[in-house]
């Protein structure tokens, strides 16, 4: 998406619109890393949308000429470092935009396009975005057959709505990624990190231009030898890597092993309220930073899925958090601690205990127990990143702590980057979701941004979906996650319909009948998806451990409490308070009586939150198991028909990529019946009921 179009097929011929005036000559006067990186991407930019690089001309600061004598140009810079920025915007207007926020205006008469923002963050952000701007003007000028003359100014106010907007690496220093379908990491290479830094930064341009600005970099499961990148073995790269994103505006964390003080310090125990292991804490923590001053802090995942933890000693979440928050604390450093805990050792014959309940039940009781550098993670729902489950509710529960909302880009349950799955859609649904927390307008985005509970700080984490791929992504149309992704977290409101929009115009160009094709693909994938998997919100059904492909009773019996609990008369989980976990109680009010009766529960979260009988009536009119045969020889063909869309574009789309996603949508077609045919049939079975259209099924 960062091509401007001067690598798309016919480029070269391809007649550009006329450059502004203003393209030709970039006028700076501050030094600073990231306006560097805003200049030389302006540079770039420009020359691939308009043929011609502009001429960098570096001011004296303070310089007083008047702008009848100015030439035409692009001014950019933040308030602070850019007197001729600052003049060139009243105080009103440069207040209304804060930290990365920033202006960009065009003078018509002066010839001048102005970009300002109070942090050198900000300045680049607006280069990534003006570029945006004009490479889709582009196409809506081809469109009208002119050029932009005529066109108002332009005048540009962005704010990124959440305050951190990260990524989180599961990467392992072994190259492996975990849940990577994008080939091996880009990190690292046989328990080194790699000589690569070019593609690091490759990486670090590709987020920041969708607005990202932290990253993790290391899986949330730590292994032995990743637990010394703490340490001096590894600092050094580390720093490396740093350095790379601080150059584009990135702050770089690590994830770090709770039992680090036992398996690195060589102490007996990693009690967080054991004065040597608060000791080992704040020594290592103050290496880090030797090595980088604006290291980010840690990502912990601990007392999670057989990961060590505060339990081990009889702590709490909150004493685990808080000893780490102390270390961090005189560096401005943060703890992102995860709330991602559930007993994965559940014996399937107690009916009681429901993984669905657990991150609420663990930390619920210790909202306010927090320290102020602490931020829980939240996934986004209460299973595991399943294509349908309810929200979490813990979202809506914890008025006094800061919270990030935790998304999966990468997609280990909805296709593994082989089936076309654009999960924007599902990302809005969550945060468009309304909690009720503070009355009717409690949505979840307002918990994640912190404007509900007026917290300190907030934001979106995910876990990437990009390696070595040689388009990054595996899938070449999940590409529109990542991107998604950026533009969703500096943005909540944008629609699923924008963003789509957006990244096919900007990755593939103007020409309307691809535009169309391959927004209409992206936008039915994610309804395609779900119809010929796991039915009505009960999720899984997929083979255990690497999770691809159709496994009906994959974990039916397995310990990871994972269970739909289909017999011969019904199916589903029962979650409510009458008769089942009560796991319905953990939301306000409004949606708990929602969820709670048949009546009013959503058709397509039945089975998350009721055990019903297949011939349970949905508000669609259908019976539970017709709905399923139905919607399975649907998705089926729809999988199918999404093959057939791509093959229409054969000819307008570059050949390698042409050829990659023909194939991946051939195995999608072909899998897609291999799930109708298992789903199918085993409802059937079970349930001995006739499909109403009588068809095949074995
Ligand atoms: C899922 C995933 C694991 C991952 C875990 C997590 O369970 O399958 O690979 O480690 O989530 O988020 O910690």
């Amino acid at each position: 998406w960062l091509s401007y179009h001067a690598e798309l097929p016919g480029a070269k011929g391809a007649a550009r619109t006329a450059a502004p005036l203003w393209s030709r000559l970039i006028d700076v006067q501050e030094q600073h890393l990231v306006i560097d990186t805003a200049l030389s991407e302006l540079k770039q930019g420009l020359g691939k949308l308009y043929g011609e690089q502009p001429v960098i001309h570096h001011s004296q600061s303070q310089s007083t000429d008047s702008g009848e004598q100015r030439k035409p140009s692009i001014r950019l810079g933040t308030w602070a470092g850019n007197n001729q920025v600052a003049s060139a915007f009243t105080e009103t207007e440069r207040a209304a935009v804060q930290g990365e926020g920033f202006i960009i205006r065009e003078d018509d008469s002066l010839q001048e396009l102005v970009i300002g923002s109070e942090t050198p963050q900000g300045v680049l952000y607006a280069v990534f975005h003006l570029l945006r701007e004009l490479t889709l003007k582009q196409g809506k000028s081809e469109e009208a057959g002119s050029a932009l003359d005529g066109e108002k100014p332009l005048f540009i106010t962005e704010q990124p709505v959440n305050q951190l907007r990260m990524i989180n690496q599961w990467d392992n220093v072994d190259g492996s990624i975990e849940r990577g379908y994008a080939g091996r990491s880009i990190f690292y290479e046989n328990g080194e990190f790699t000589q690569d830094l070019g593609r690091i930064r490759d990486y670090a341009r590709l987020l920041a231009s969708t607005g990202i600005n932290a990253i993790s970099i290391n899986n949330v499961n730590v292994h032995k030898q990743e637990s010394l990148f703490l340490t001096e073995r590894y600092l050094g790269d580390v720093a490396k890597v740093a350095a790379e994103f601080r150059a584009y505006g990135i702050r770089l964390f690590l994830c770090a092993n709770y039992a680090s003080p036992i398996e690195v310090g060589g102490l007996q125990t990693a009690d967080p309220l054991d004065q040597q292991v608060r000791e080992w804490w704040n020594i290592q923590t103050a290496k880090v930073y030797a090595a980088i001053p604006d290291f980010g802090g840690y990502l912990i995942k601990a007392d999670s899925e057989n990961r060590p933890g505060p339990f081990t000693y009889n702590r709490d979440h909150a004493d685990g958090a808080n000893m780490l928050a102390e270390a961090l604390r005189p560096f401005g450093g943060l703890v992102i601690w995860r709330c991602f805990v559930y007993n994965c050792k559940q014996d399937w014959r107690d009916r009681t205990t429901d993984r669905a309940r657990a991150a609420y039940d663990h930390f619920k009781p210790l909202d306010g127990r927090f320290a102020d550098n602490v931020i829980l993670q939240i996934k986004n729902g209460p299973m595991d990143f399943q294509v349908r489950e309810a929200v979490s509710p813990l979202f809506g529960a914890m008025e006094n702590t800061n919270q990030v909302i935790e998304f999966q880009i990468t997609q280990e349950y909805t296709g593994q980057q082989r089936h076309l799955a654009y999960l924007v859609p599902q990302w809005k649904e969550i945060l468009d979701f309304d909690t009720y927390a503070k009355g009717k307008g409690s949505e979840i985005k307002r918990i994640a941004d912190g404007s509900l509970y007026q917290r300190q700080y907030s934001g979106f984490a995910a876990v990437s979906n990009i390696g070595a791929d040689a388009s990054w992504t595996g899938h070449p149309l999940a590409q529109a996650n990542l991107y998604g992704y950026g533009r969703l977290g500096w943005n909540p409101e944008l629609s699923a319909e924008a963003i789509a929009d957006e990244w096919v115009r900007l990755t593939f160009g103007h020409d309307e009948q691809v535009v169309e094709r391959i927004t209409g693909m992206l936008l039915s994938s994610l309804d395609i998806y779900e119809n010929y998997t796991a039915p009505l919100g009960v999720g899984w059904m997929v083979n255990p451990d690497h999770h691809y492909g159709p496994n009906v009773d994959g974990y039916e019996y397995s310990k990871w409490g994972t269970y739909h609990f289909a017999d011969c008369h019904g199916i589903g989980v029962d979650r409510t308070v009458k008769s089942g976990t009560g796991y319905t109680s953990q939301y306000h009010a409004e949606n708990a009586t929602r969820y709670e009766s048949l009546e009013t529960c959503p058709d397509e979260l039945i089975l998350f939150f009721h055990h019903v009988p297949y011939t349970h009536v949905l508000h669609s009119g259908k019976t539970v198991i017709q709905h399923i045969y139905d919607t399975h020889f649907e998705g089926a063909a729809q999988a199918e028909a999404l093959l057939e869309t791509w093959r229409e574009l054969e000819v307008k789309v570059d050949t390698v990529i042409f050829d990659k996603v023909a194939a991946l949508q051939e195995e999608q077609a072909d899998h897609a019946k291999e799930w109708r045919d298992m789903i199918n049939t085993y409802f059937y079975r079970k349930s001995g009921i006739q499909d109403e259209q009588a068809r095949k099924i074995y």
